[in-house]
């Protein structure tokens, strides 16, 4: 009995011994590891870039945190989606989950969602983002609070416009061309097919009211939605009303373009600029069609969430109806809610 209990205690130890001994090699495996990885991420010297490069076989280049989602956000041409973010659009059954639910309902459209970069003006805003969509990017913004409602032309909501501008002049700079698309826009239909053909128009716009001509300046654009490819005309135009951020004499940066263009601005710089016809992408400033041509539709010329929300529901829910044929007629929904917003 003595005996017996004396050797268990002993192979107890023994076993104790074995345990220390693989905890000291597991603990200094993982502290040693630690301290490689630390060195490889808080020291950006040559040595860690070499030998990342020579694992990813790539050529020497370090990308930042915006480089990495455009990438991984990227068409492959280097062409992304854009979409803003901010705390009034992203609670639940607000702006955000409409825009998503319009990508999931629409023809040829739920793929689009793996190129649209959300760009998230607050915390609130990224992380419910993140909790729904792969790619968000937060951009930092020093003393402002965008996580009210802003209402129209606000002060707040000017300040956020002015911050998205810079930001788009940076993605512009990484040599990214993007389709911008505010959130209260539907997408019924893929319009990417129809605008890539105008391989040489840099900037094509939606339109507010449209003249039947689509290089005719006196269309009248609205930059909710719009496709701008990257180069150095575009960048000098993105620069140049970024400029006029203090002296706007309380216009809006869609009123500062119109004035450039009327100056002869888009001439000098040698822009060309196509308006897209709002038989296809619509607003409800301007809806010519039905359902059977709409791509995408807009709640602008409307200036509440809450009136935002209730009519483009409405048109999605029609929408749904129409495009599984349970329904034939292509009418749009009235947009009463916005009408009387003002
Ligand atoms: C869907 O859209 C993609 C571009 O986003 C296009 O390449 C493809 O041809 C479209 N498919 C159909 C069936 O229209
Ligand atoms: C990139 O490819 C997409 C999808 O085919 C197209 O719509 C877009 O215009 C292309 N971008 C550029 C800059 O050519
Ligand atoms: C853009 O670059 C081209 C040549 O690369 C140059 O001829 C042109 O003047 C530049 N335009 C602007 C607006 O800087
Ligand atoms: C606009 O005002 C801000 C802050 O008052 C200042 O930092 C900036 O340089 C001004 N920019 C221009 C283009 O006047
Ligand atoms: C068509 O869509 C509507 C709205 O989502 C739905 O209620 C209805 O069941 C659908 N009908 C068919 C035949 O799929």
């Amino acid at each position: 009995m003595d005996v017996q209990l004396r050797s268990r205690s002993i192979r107890v130890t023994k076993y104790q011994v074995t345990m220390v001994v693989i905890f000291i090699f597991v603990t200094s495996a993982v502290l040693s590891y630690g301290s490689w990885w630390n060195l490889m991420n808080k020291v950006p010297d040559k040595m860690s870039t070499h030998l990342s490069n020579f694992m990813k076989n790539k050529p020497t280049y370090k990308q930042d945190e915006l480089e990495r989602v455009l990438d991984s956000a990227s068409m492959g041409n280097k062409t992304v989606m854009l979409s803003v973010l901010n705390r009034a659009y992203a609670n639940k059954d607000g702006m955000f989950d409409l825009f998503l639910e319009s990508f999931r309902n629409g023809k040829n459209t739920s793929h689009l969602l793996n190129h649209l970069l959300i760009i998230c003006f607050d915390q609130i805003a990224y992380d419910r983002c993140i909790s729904l969509h792969p790619h968000c990017y937060k951009v930092f913004v020093e003393g402002n609070d965008f996580s009210k409602e802003l209402l129209f032309m606000s002060k707040g909501y000017l300040n956020m416009l002015w911050r998205k501008t810079s930001f788009l002049i940076e993605i512009l700079k990484k040599d990214y061309s993007f389709f911008f698309t505010d959130m209260d826009i539907l997408w019924f239909r893929n319009p990417l097919e129809m605008l890539k053909g105008n391989k040489y128009d840099d900037i094509q716009f939606s339109c507010d009211s449209y003249t039947g001509h689509p290089y005719d300046l006196k269309n009248g654009a609205n930059i909710g939605f719009y496709l701008i490819r990257s180069n150095n005309k575009t960048i000098a135009l993105f620069e140049k009303l970024y400029g006029m951020r203090n002296h706007t004499g309380g216009k809006k940066q869609q009123d500062l373009l119109r004035d450039f263009k009327f100056q002869g601005v888009f001439k000098q710089l040698g822009l060309k600029i196509r308006y897209l016809d709002p038989l296809y992408i619509a607003g409800f400033c301007s809806n010519p069609g039905t359902f059977n041509q709409v791509m995408t539709m807009h709640a602008n010329c409307c200036r509440t969430i809450k009136a935002k929300l209730e009519d483009l529901r409405l048109f999605l829910d029609k929408w749904k109806r129409f495009s599984n044929n349970t329904i034939a007629d292509p009418i749009f929904p009235p947009h009463k809610a916005c009408l009387h917003s003002w």
